[in-house]
């Protein structure tokens, strides 16, 4: 369950066992803001530790500070720099990884700050605070509460309300990411979404492999074949009274990525559980859209395919048909994830009406050998969409870097046999391997009849961390539904 959060005025002196004081950036050295008070009460030399630490007032440092009388553990003095969001964020996570073995955690860190800042720092309490566990005695997490002391409860309260929910829906993507793919079929992925849709009041359609083939779902088809677990799509809608515009977000659900007959390597192999992180993105972010009380109508569709070498797998050189008839020649079974988007957007295209497509996807690795692993790479038909994407992303504190859809590249999908070739002729040496992807899953958004504004996330870099660094925990990082959300809750 995520950290519950409460927010209060008044002393931060017994407000918590863990109490963590803001200090900023200072002349000889860091100053103290709100919370002082608390250091009277406890009596706590603050300055002598600061200076014995050498302390700088920075975001992420932390001095410690022992106390273990009147209900307190330990007193933190966090640096919080220049006091932006992502500083506070910084220093939340920073505070939450330094209470570890109390039981909770009170703060002004969010004192005096406006809504975006007391939401910075509630998101990133509860961020840093998730663990996936399936250990035969699984460790509760101590940490069991935190309170934010802040000026303006009211205020506070509805930013802490929204950032509860956000923490939630990240969670929901982490836990769905982290989830082993033994575990983690396509149908289980249904089953979890099912759950979340009926508490949430959202509306649930799933294709199974019969409706699929029925309806002609040709890529989806092909990239489960090679597994005894069946693929689906599964497609949750919200629609509230009065919607003014229609998106529909499209997230890449592959279970488990081998690569399929083209088999990885082992390397490459042991993260492919997370290939469905954008799917979990999209199911994510739509657990959210009641408490964020969003306006448009959302249609969140995720392909559900495990790509596995079987004996029925598809081969290098099958032909392909999509969802809408366009026909594909795969070269490469491992560049599975276009060709699953590809009938999802095709069906969103033709059958939904959107003002808007967004999809989301760990689509290639070229896009984090690009970018790195920090930033998620941005493909878009609509300049509009790409600024709102990036202020919705930089709020949210993710971020999104956008990339070009080069004309010129589109030549190397050209097939001798197909309508599309699902990698780049290597022999046209134009390399930019995440921009060809892009330009392959343009072909069943932007040549139609309807001309949708488009925008493709390519997160392969940042859907999973290496390790613990500020909100972000090792693992699935449930990258793309602060943006998504922020994205819904502005526009
Ligand atoms: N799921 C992978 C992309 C990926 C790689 C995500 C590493 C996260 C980390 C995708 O299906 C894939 O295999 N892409 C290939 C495409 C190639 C065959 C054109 C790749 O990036 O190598
Ligand atoms: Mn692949
Ligand atoms: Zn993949």
């Amino acid at each position: 369950m995520p950290l519950p959060i409460e927010v209060t005025r008044g002393s931060l002196a017994r407000a918590g066992r863990v109490l963590a004081i803001p200090t900023s950036p200072g002349k000889t050295r860091p100053q103290i803001g709100s919370g002082a008070d608390a250091l009277e009460t406890l009596e706590i030399d603050a300055k002598a530790a600061l200076t014995r630490d050498d302390a700088k007032g920075e975001p992420g440092e932390v001095v410690t500070i022992p106390v273990g009388r009147r209900g307190v553990d330990t007193v933190l003095l966090a640096g919080i720099g220049d006091g932006s969001p992502r500083a506070l964020r910084k220093a939340a996570a920073a505070v939450v990884r330094r209470s570890n073995g109390s039981e909770s955690l009170a703060t002004t860190l969010a004192a005096g700050q406006d809504e975006r800042g007391v939401r910075a720092v509630a998101e990133a309490l509860g961020l840093a605070s998730y663990k996936f566990q399936r250990k035969s005695e699984p460790k509760p997490p101590k940490l069991q509460r935190a309170t934010l002391v802040v000026d303006d409860v009211a205020a506070a309260r509805d930013a802490v309300v929204r950032a509860s929910a956000t923490i939630a829906a990240v969670h929901t993507a982490r836990d769905l990411a982290n989830t082993p793919s033994l575990e983690k079929s396509p149908q289980w992925m249904v089953e979890r979404a099912q759950e979340m849709a009926a508490l949430k009041g959202l509306g649930v359609d799933v294709w199974d492999e019969a409706r699929l083939a029925a309806e002609g779902f040709g890529g989806i088809l092909a990239v489960g074949r090679g597994s005894t677990r069946p693929p689906r799509l599964l497609q949750l809608t919200w629609a509230p009274e009065g919607a003014s515009r229609h998106v529909v977000l499209v997230g890449k659900g592959i279970t488990f990525d081998s690569g399929g007959l083209s088999l990885k390597p082992n390397e490459g192999m042991v993260a492919m559980k997370t290939d469905m992180s954008g799917g979990a993105a999209v199911i994510g972010a739509m657990s959210a859209l009641s408490a964020l009380g969003v306006r448009s109508r959302v249609t969140a569709l995720v392909p559900l395919a495990e790509n596995m070498p079987g004996a029925d797998a598809t081969r290098p050189g099958d032909v392909i048909t999509h969802y809408g008839g366009r026909t594909t020649e795969v070269l490469n079974t491992d560049a599975e994830g276009r060709l699953v988007l590809a009938d999802a957007l095709s069906y969103a295209v033709a059958n939904l009406a959107p003002d808007a497509v967004v999809d989301i996807a760990t689509l290639t690795g070229a896009a984090s050998l690009g970018l790195g692993k920090r930033h998620g790479a941005l493909f878009s038909t609509s300049t509009e969409l790409t600024g709102e994407l990036v202020a919705a992303a930089d709020y949210a504190g993710e971020r999104l870097w956008p990339m070009p859809l080069v004309d010129e590249y589109r030549s190397a999908l050209d097939s001798p046999v197909a309508d599309l070739q699902n990698i780049g002729d290597p022999e046209t040496h134009f390399s930019g391997g995440a921009i060809t992807a892009a330009l392959f899953l343009r072909e069943f958004v932007g040549n139609g009849p309807r001309k949708v504004p488009w925008a493709h996330l390519d997160v392969a870099g940042p859907a999973r961390a290496d390790g613990d660094e500020d909100e972000v925990t090792k693992g699935a990082t449930g990258f793309g539904v602060r943006t998504f959300l922020r994205w819904l809750e502005a526009t």
